[in-house]
């Protein structure tokens, strides 16, 4: 019997393109020069997606597509997907939560370390020999502050269960208020901003929370305020970000997603109050083979008709 073909969007670690390949037949997209007439030579036959959550999959590409069946995104956010699509034409979208969740809340407190703490800064000091002329001048405190945490998800929760542990005070703004857990309940994200040290961004990305963290959210954060993007560049306004970081608006921020990735806004690069990560958040190894596992975990379960592992559609 002939392998199902499957289309991929990028690529994924040798471990995993080694296990695709042995199982499927894999069309790499991104090796295409004529990326229209390669998709027109195989679209009648590919019947699976494997994309990244940060690739997704537009619903001008999945309508090329007619024997399109699962869209298999290798991360947890589908914002990059058109689900509205997918949904409208009986097209199963699948994701990999839980499986990333306790990485990425450690760049989240690790970010928010580093842009207090000024680690990079304090490392480049170092290095250059500064240290021989004089000491580095004083940084900001993190354990005992008061922090928000915009988007109490799972990444949310793990964000808060860490800065417990560094005696924070944690408040938290989401659509609703979650009953389950012990942290103050803010239903406005300026008012949260306000009365926050610090704020954690950890929502989905997508149009409900497009440009959320806006110049009113940052104002209210404050000059001493710090702000780390650990969710999606899409829910920071960057424009009003980049301002507040020039202007001294806010104090820092540790951002590991940015709008237009990986060819970043050059403005952040001028600026010593700003850590900047690749978005890397869920990039360990541990995380990386187990995010890939559940890719194939849930493209086979599909090819046999069994149930989903992580549906999202
Ligand atoms: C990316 C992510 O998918 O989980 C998400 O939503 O953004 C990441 O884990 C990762 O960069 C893999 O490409």
């Amino acid at each position: 019997m002939a392998a199902e073909q499957v289309l991929m969007i990028g690529p994924y670690p040798e471990w995993d393109m080694a296990d695709l390949e042995a199982r499927y037949e894999i069309h790499k997209l991104w090796d295409a020069g004529d990326k229209a007439a390669f998709l027109a030579e195989r679209a009648p036959s590919i019947r699976a997606i494997a994309t990244r959550g940060e690739l997704g999959a537009s619903a001008e590409l999945m309508a090329t597509l007619p024997a399109l069946e699962i869209v298999s995104c290798y991360g947890v956010g589908t914002d990059a997907i058109d689900l509205g699509h997918a949904r409208a034409h009986g097209i199963r979208v699948t994701n990999t939560p839980d499986v990333l969740t306790e990485d990425v809340a450690d760049i989240g407190i690790g970010l928010l370390l580093a842009a207090a703490r000024k680690i990079p800064q304090a490392d480049a000091y170092v290095r250059s020999g500064a240290w021989t002329r004089g000491n580095m001048g004083l940084v900001t405190r993190v354990h005992g502050k008061k922090l928000g945490i915009a988007g109490m998800g799972r990444v949310g929760a793990a964000v808060a269960r860490r800065a417990a542990a560094f005696d924070c005070d944690v408040s938290y703004f989401d659509v609703h208020r979650r009953a389950d857990l012990p942290y103050e309940y803010v239903d406005d994200l300026v008012a949260l901003a306000r009365q926050s040290e610090f704020l954690i961004v950890t929502m989905a990305g997508g149009d409900s929370t497009r440009g959320i963290i806006n110049a009113e959210v940052l104002a209210a954060l404050g000059g001493n305020g710090i702000l780390v993007n650990i969710s999606r560049g899409s829910t920071v306004d960057e424009p009003a970000l980049l301002a507040a970081l020039e202007s001294g608006g806010i104090k820092a921020a540790g951002l590991d997603v940015f709008w237009n990735e990986p060819r970043i806004d050059p403005r952040f690069l001028a600026l010593d109050n700003v850590v900047l990560q690749p978005h890397h958040a869920s990039g360990t190894i541990e995380t990386r083979k187990a995010m890939g596992q559940l890719v194939r975990d849930n493209l086979a379960a599909h090819f046999v008709g069994k149930p989903l592992l992580t549906p999202v559609v």
